[in-house]
């Protein structure tokens, strides 16, 4: 059979208390449907659905990323059952239905592979879980010879129902030929006047189908979000489990608890990250590197042997060996930095090459320059490099040096060699090994008299 996703997604997620659809609420800042999405495209369906409310045309705007989704609407939320109803006309009868949930993020495809695999006709697959307090879910009832029955919602069980602990993750799979006819028989008679997929359950049972079931791993994979605590709370968890494979990778965390990671980090041997750390986007950390406390590093490559000093932020930059940044630096969109430089406090670069050597130490703005090698630039050095309408270009050369307090007012180029006199606003390119300053002849007089307060 092949395999057809059903994700159910209309749900309005009343208790968010939000503008936004539940299912686009991030987690590691990704939407909670781009989990779900991404997990079911990597079990290679041939189809998926996302069945949604009316907020269908923002959920599409999100997940652009995701061409082959088929978008089905569900304009009224009558159930479950309803729900996947709408999906089955799409659908034929050579498939095995995999139903997921929009905001049950974290489920993993090695569990529903394992669901998966003992599908046949006739046969009709449940995810299940044991939980301490089962409270509010759907619970599994079997008889005596343990063959499951059906399933019971919280609201419509009777109290010794309600101690049973093995829940309905609301995961199944089912062939398509076999839930379209049981869709086709399901009512509303019951306590949330809704259409229960779970009822499918005691019709598969009554006609005689081979119920199984199977667990996850792990609890949280099954574990939905319904308000934004239960977001937090999978939040927690999903980054624990991100510290914990950095560091079953050589990564040195001070406190697992305190880092966050949005993205994909790779880490080379022996890297370093001390507390409070965000690392967003795709992040490359070379052998030994080193990030100090506090550090919000986004879409960066960063070379061996360098080190992220506190408080630092970078942003879509590339980092060569043996650099240290900050601490108190600010990195910004298309920095590429070589080898062994230093970028110190307070500065800030924007979209500028700096090539090997080169030491930016404090206080300086740097942006649309290219950078030589060996190059100092002393303190409070401005790259004016806007005009109001343009951005022009700053050119330093190998070995300059520029005096503090300068400014460069671009587009300028400055030779190679060339030394800058401290306090110098400079507008005309020099040429190489030169010395150019811009001063106002230092004045004196003398027995000058302070005022006084009268
Ligand atoms: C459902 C199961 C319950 C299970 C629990 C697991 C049913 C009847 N019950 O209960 O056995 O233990 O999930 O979390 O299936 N949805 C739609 N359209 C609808 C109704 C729901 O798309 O008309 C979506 C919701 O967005 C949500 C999901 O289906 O993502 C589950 O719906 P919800 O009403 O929350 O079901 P539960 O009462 O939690
Ligand atoms: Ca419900």
């Amino acid at each position: 059979m092949k395999l057809t996703v059903i994700i159910l997604a209309a749900g309005q997620g009343k208790r968010m208390h939000s503008d936004l659809p539940k299912v686009l609420h991030p987690l590691a800042s990704k939407p909670l449907l781009a989990y779900v999405i991404e997990t079911a495209l990597s079990l290679e369906p041939s189809q998926i659905f996302v069945v949604h409310g009316h907020q269908g045309e923002q959920l599409k705007q999100s997940m652009t990323a995701y061409p082959s989704i088929q978008w089905i609407e569900q304009s009224q939320q009558l159930g479950t059952g309803h729900a996947v109803a709408q999906a089955m006309p799409q659908i034929t009868d050579d498939s095995a239905v995999l139903v997921l949930y929009g905001d049950v993020p974290l489920i993993q495809a090695d569990t529903l592979r394992h669901l998966c695999q003992s599908i046949q006709a006739n046969k009709f697959g449940i995810l299940t879980v044991n939980l301490a307090n089962p409270y509010g879910y759907g619970r599994i009832v079997r008889n005596p010879a343990n063959q499951v029955q059906r399933i019971v919602e919280e609201k419509d069980a009777t109290l010794a129902e309600r101690q049973l602990q093995e829940v309905n993750t609301g995961i199944i799979i089912v062939p398509a030929k076999s839930l379209r006819t049981w869709l086709a028989q399901l009512n509303n008679n019951n306590a949330q006047g809704e259409y229960y997929l779970t009822d499918t359950v005691a019709l598969a049972v009554r006609d005689q189908a081979t119920l199984y079931t199977t667990m996850p791993s792990d609890t949280y994979e099954v574990m939905g979000v319904n308000d934004r605590l239960q977001l937090a709370e999978l939040e927690r968890y999903y980054q624990k489990k991100q510290a914990e494979n950095l560091m079953q990778r050589g990564v040195t965390l001070s406190d697992p608890n305190r880092l966050d990671i949005r993205g994909q980090v790779t880490a080379g041997r022996d890297v370093m990250i001390d507390v409070n750390v965000v690392l967003t986007g795709q992040v490359k950390l070379g052998n030994r590197v080193k990030i100090a406390a506090n550090c919000v590093i986004t879409d960066a490559i960063i070379g061996d042997d360098s080190e992220i000093f506190p408080y630092s932020l970078l942003e879509n930059v590339t980092v060569g060996a043996h650099c240290r940044i900050g601490p108190f630096a600010r990195l910004r969109p298309e920095t590429v930095l070589a080898d062994q430089v230093h970028i110190g406090n307070f500065v800030e670069i924007k979209k500028s090459t700096i090539a090997t050597e080169s030491k930016i130490n404090h206080l300086s703005y740097i942006g649309d320059s290219e950078v030589g090698c060996g190059v100092n630039i002393g303190a409070g050095t401005i790259t004016c490099n806007y005009d109001g309408a343009y951005k022009h270009k700053t050119i330093i050369g190998d070995h300059a040096f520029i005096g503090s307090d300068t400014q460069l007012v671009a587009p300028v180029k400055i030779g190679k060699g060339s030394t800058i006199g401290a306090g110098s606003t400079i507008t005309k390119d020099t040429a190489e090994n030169v010395l150019a300053l811009t001063r106002v002849p230092q004045k004196t007089i003398s027995n000058w008299k302070r005022p006084v307060k009268k």
